[in-house]
């Protein structure tokens, strides 16, 4: 963060100094965590029924936190004192953006790929300048406010995911940091249960591009429609991106190598270039093409452009993560969530890297459909059995529907079966994998993570047990 005098800190976030020096200056991060504090910190504590933040807030000053804000007094430490914590932070990251007139706010929403593209927007941008973009999602009203304090003086760029659960939601991320580009992906039906429809989603994504200045640039998916037809919502300039002919920062003669990596034609108002990108995935070609329209307004030259494309890499883990075990198994990790847009993707490049190999999928339910929940599963089945999958493993009974939708598949040559945990997934993967077979693990979180673990032990030989 940029230094500010607790008296700022107060004034920024409305609160009251307790037995703090008004002119005590915060130098260092701004930290939640008591163990990541450091010399020059401001420790946030909030309340909580398990933990309570002001339990540490003592440990916190020992480990050279100039203040503590917070919303109760603890004896014996300097305190901004609020009502609301987590408000306060907001407030406190928009003060500290407001500070640095050098920097430009991206940010990026859509329903599948706002860490990857994210990611890739900041690869592209370190090479332009200071940039703060950290690994991981960081996309809700917490991780928002503590990505944007990371900025500083030196800071040019600021990539900054933003997320959704209700319209609103992306409104009030924008407020805290306005952003100056707003790139907007897709609007696809992860969280539909809570949004009831698409156009909600849509409704909800748009903001993102509602809260640009008249200057600022509207980066927007000119393949997925509702997406599109967010340039009416904004003053800015708009820049659409895509394999449409009529995109201005398109992508021509898509192909992918064997791996599954796309290469294609870049083509903008400058001219055309060559892409071969060292990523996993169809959908990565939308994906970089965004990041690419970002990095163009920026003043990156086609040329080097192009290199730059070629070079992305993988920054958050567990994103399409492809690997090759010691014994020849390809393993494509995507367990880090899942909803039927990515799921679509990630089986898709199964199908594509799998071509002549044994193709295994391990599916796991996918959060947070509400009444979608039965059809987005099933219709995830079907895909997998179209493509002609070898073998499909469904991973626990909410996922059912994917093992139905699959088995209802007239003439797949493949074989489903649906296992009550992880556990037994992993048991059947260590009985029927071959040198050669190419697995792909997906599904909500958490547990998934266990089976594409348990395929990376065992690449590295550390476990059989
Ligand atoms: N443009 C895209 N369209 C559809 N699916 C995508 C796209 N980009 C990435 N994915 C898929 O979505 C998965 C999750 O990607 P990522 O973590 O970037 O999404 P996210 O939008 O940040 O998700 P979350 O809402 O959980 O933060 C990827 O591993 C991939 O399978
Ligand atoms: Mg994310």
């Amino acid at each position: 963060m940029i230094a500010l005098s607790l008296a700022e800190v107060a004034t920024a976030v409305d609160g009251r100094l307790v037995a703090a020096d008004p002119a005590a200056t915060v130098t260092g991060s701004v930290e939640f965590d008591s163990r990541k504090v450091g010399p020059g910190s401001l420790f946030v504590a909030f309340p909580g029924e398990k933990v309570d933040g002001h339990d540490y807030a003592a440990t916190a000053i020992e480990a050279g936190a100039v203040a503590v804000l917070g919303s109760r007094e603890v004896p014996g430490v300097p305190m901004v004192l609020v009502d609301d914590a987590l408000a306060a932070m907001g407030r406190l990251a928009r003060a500290a953006v407001d500070r640095l007139p050098g920097l430009t706010v991206i940010g990026v929403t859509g329903s599948s790929g706002k860490t990857t593209t994210k990611d890739l927007i900041g690869q592209l941008t370190t090479r332009l300048g200071d940039t703060v973009a950290p690994p991981g999602s960081f996309n809700n009203e917490l991780g928002h406010p503590y990505t944007a304090l990371q900025a500083g003086p030196d800071t040019r760029y600021l990539v900054l995911e933003k997320g959704a659960r209700g319209v609103g939601h992306v409104r009030y991320l924008c407020e805290l940091v306005p952003p100056r580009i707003s790139v907007v992906l897709n609007v696809g039906t992860s969280h539909i249960g809570e949004f009831g429809s698409q156009d909600a989603i849509a409704l909800a994504k748009g903001e993102l591009v509602e809260a640009l200045p008249p200057d600022g640039l509207a980066v927007l998916n000119a393949d997925d429609a509702r997406v599109d037809a967010m340039a009416s919502r904004t003053e800015a300039r708009v820049v659409r991106y895509g394999e449409a002919p009529d995109a201005d920062v398109r992508a021509e003669d898509v192909t992918l190598d064997e791996r599954g990596r796309p290469s294609y034609t870049l083509v903008t108002p400058e001219g055309r270039a060559p892409v071969r990108l060292g990523l996993t995935g169809r959908h990565q070609v939308g994906n970089t093409l965004a990041a690419a329209a970002v990095a163009r307004e920026l003043g990156m030259p086609l040329a080097e452009l192009a290199t730059a494309l070629g070079e992305l890499g993988l920054v958050s883990t567990r994103r399409m993560d492809v690997f090759d075990r010691p014994d020849g198994v390809t393993v494509i990790d995507d367990s880090y969530n899942a909803n039927p847009a990515s799921m679509a993707v990630a089986v898709r490049a199964l199908a594509s890297i799998g071509q002549g190999r044994r193709t295994v999928a391990v599916l796991g339910y996918m959060a947070e459909l509400g009444p979608f929940e039965s059809d987005g599963h099933a219709e995830i089945g079907r895909l997998v059995a179209e493509l002609g999958v070898d073998r499909l493993l469904v991973v626990g009974e909410p996922a059912a529907p994917i093992h139905e939708g699959a088995t209802a598949v007239e003439n797949w040559g493949g074989e489903s079966v649906l296992l009550t945990d992880q556990a037994a997934a992993v048991e059947v993967l260590r009985g029927e994998l071959r040198p050669g077979d190419v697995v792909l693990v997906k599904g909500s979180r958490y547990r998934t993570w266990e089976v594409a673990d348990a395929l990376r032990a065992e690449a590295a030989g550390e476990s059989r047990r």
